[in-house]
């Protein structure tokens, strides 16, 4: 695979994906921020479909659980030679398998995967897979929150969202991180813009005071409120 400089100078930030459905993709990457970005070459998606890999004239990917039980586990002989596959156009990334059972994500791990070079992301489907490729190829699980969803893919496109607006030229200074929630370790003040009334309902009045300090002290104070209401954990870290 040819690796195309990003427009910014370095190597692209490579997401490569490893799939039953490569037809989600990108999909919401394709759009807006993140999908110019992808068309701006910052960074490269590849999607690998595990079914290449599979058994048989029926190509089989699955089995059933060894024990017994409900579902189908993905099978270590299919997905082993499907990572390594990946491994081999995207070396140097990380390996994610995306499970409820992983690392909570958040800006901190986005911020870190973000950093590196990429990201080689297994997303699964059925029961889940057999416990020997994570152990045997070091997968990393995240979890994007206490949910379930119906399969990793759509966990795969959150963490490359959230890693590819964090990589340099993506978000414009018009967007910039500073003030965003989570940066500050604390949630977003809250915004307004015209008209200055609407539905009886006034803006602040400081924020029309053009007093810069006291509109800073007004935003920091509201995030404090607004975080230690809804999100105390996030006041303890
Ligand atoms: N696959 C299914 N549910 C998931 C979750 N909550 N996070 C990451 N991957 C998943």
């Amino acid at each position: 695979m040819a690796h195309f400089p990003a427009s910014n100078g370095r190597p692209a930030w490579r997401a490569s994906v490893l799939t039953l459905f490569p037809d989600m993709f990108p999909g919401p990457l394709g759009i807006s921020l993140v999908g110019h970005a992808l068309e701006a070459q910052l960074w490269t998606l590849s999607t690998h479909q595990i079914r290449d890999f599979g058994l048989g004239r029926h190509r089989q990917v699955d089995d059933t659980p060894a024990g017994g039980g409900a579902g189908m586990v993905l099978r270590a002989d299919v997905l082993g030679p499907a990572i390594d596959a990946a491994r081999q156009a995207n070396a140097e990334s990380p390996s994610i398998y995306l499970s409820p059972r992983g690392r909570p994500f958040d800006q901190a791990l986005a911020r870190e995967f973000a950093a590196g070079p990429g990201l080689i992301l297994l997303a699964g489907r059925f029961e889940g897979v057999d416990q020997r490729v994570i152990d045997e190829r070091g997968l990393m699980e995240v979890s994007i929150g206490d949910y379930v969803l119906s399969g990793g893919e759509l966990a795969a496109m959150v963490l490359i969202d959230a890693c590819v607006r964090l990589l340099p030229g993506v978000l414009g200074a018009a967007e910039s991180l500073a003030h965003e929630s989570f940066e500050s370790g604390l949630l977003e003040y809250p915004q307004y813009t015209r008209p200055r009334e609407w539905e009886g309902a006034a803006i602040p009045d400081v924020l029309l005071s053009g007093d810069h300090k006291a509109i800073e002290a007004w935003r920091r104070a509201q995030s404090e409120r607004i975080t230690a209401e809804r999100r105390p954990d996030l006041l303890e870290k």
